[in-house]
């Protein structure tokens, strides 16, 4: 089974890609996330977890889900990581979380995809994006063609400094910097509830026609880059920027 979160579709698009190359089924966090809970998953064998990275490892709400939710005995687990640019600690945290819940840990693969951290960096063409998709094919089906031969994928050469400095950052960082109090709807909002339907945390409801964002965010940037209108920003530092539309024509429908 391959178990994906995804904020703007990078992740859902490789869970997929490997799903139909291995003949597996995917399974969206999403739900479950909204509701708070950790799913029973009965099924006995491979499991291959898919999310983005979030600060050089997995965002925290997969971490938490992942250990709220039961797992049979002697199951093995691949991690798979989509990025801009650089996985950092998260091979750590994936081997943690792999032998917490008593998996035989296969290994963590990065997949570089396109930008979408809109907030604090910047978003490529579409063209670029389209062309960074095309290029991350090749790694997609390597992790594809490791999982159908039962190997473990390569050692990911996790620097010692990213092992020692992620986790000192990394829950400040969350306090500090991933929080939903400078979203807001401009005027060309038309009140679909759209975001609404994105938000994986069920974090965005409307009120009199328009968004308004609870503090369960933990900054996967759809409802800023998928919305149809645009007409999402945070505060001035996204006024201006292109957005990242996802690999998907159709999200969270
Ligand atoms: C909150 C946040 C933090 C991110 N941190 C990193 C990072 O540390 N390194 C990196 O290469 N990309 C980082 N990114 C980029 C995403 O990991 C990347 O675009 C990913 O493929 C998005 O996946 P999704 O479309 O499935 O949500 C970050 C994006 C967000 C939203
Ligand atoms: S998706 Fe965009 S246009 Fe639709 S309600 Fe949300 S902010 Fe408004
Ligand atoms: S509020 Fe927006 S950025 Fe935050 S989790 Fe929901 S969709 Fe993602």
């Amino acid at each position: 089974m391959i178990i994906y979160f995804s904020g703007t579709g990078n992740s859902r698009f490789v869970a997929e890609h490997i799903a139909a190359a291995v003949g597996d089924t995917v399974f969206d966090v999403a739900p479950a996330m909204r509701a708070k809970k950790g799913v029973h998953f009965k099924k006995k064998g491979t499991y291959i977890f898919i999310s983005p990275v979030y600060a050089a490892a997995p965002p925290l709400v997969f971490m938490s889900f992942l250990r709220h939710s039961r797992f049979e005995e002697g199951c093995r687990a691949y991690f798979v990581m989509t990025c801009a640019s650089g996985m950092g600690a998260s091979p750590d945290y994936c081997q943690k979380i792999a032998m917490e819940k008593g998996f035989s840990y296969c290994g963590t693969a990065q997949i570089d995809m396109p930008q979408n951290y809109i907030v604090y960096f910047k978003i490529g063409t579409p063209a670029d994006n389209q062309a960074k998709i095309a290029a991350a094919l090749p790694a997609i089906d390597a992790v594809a063609d490791a999982v159908l031969a039962g190997r473990a994928l390569p050692p990911s050469g996790t620097k010692g400094w990213e092992s020692r400095s992620t986790p000192l950052i990394l829950k400040p960082y969350y306090k500090l910097m991933i929080h939903a109090k400078a979203f807001c709807a401009t005027d060309a909002c038309v009140g679909c509830g759209k975001c609404v339907q994105l938000c994986p945390l069920g974090n965005i409801a409307l009120q009199g026609n328009q968004p308004v964002w609870g503090e369960r965010c933990t900054h996967c940037m759809a409802c800023i880059n998928l919305c149809p209108k645009e007409a999402v920003e945070y505060g001035k530092l996204t006024q201006g920027k292109p957005r990242y539309h996802g690999p998907h024509s159709v999200w969270r429908e």
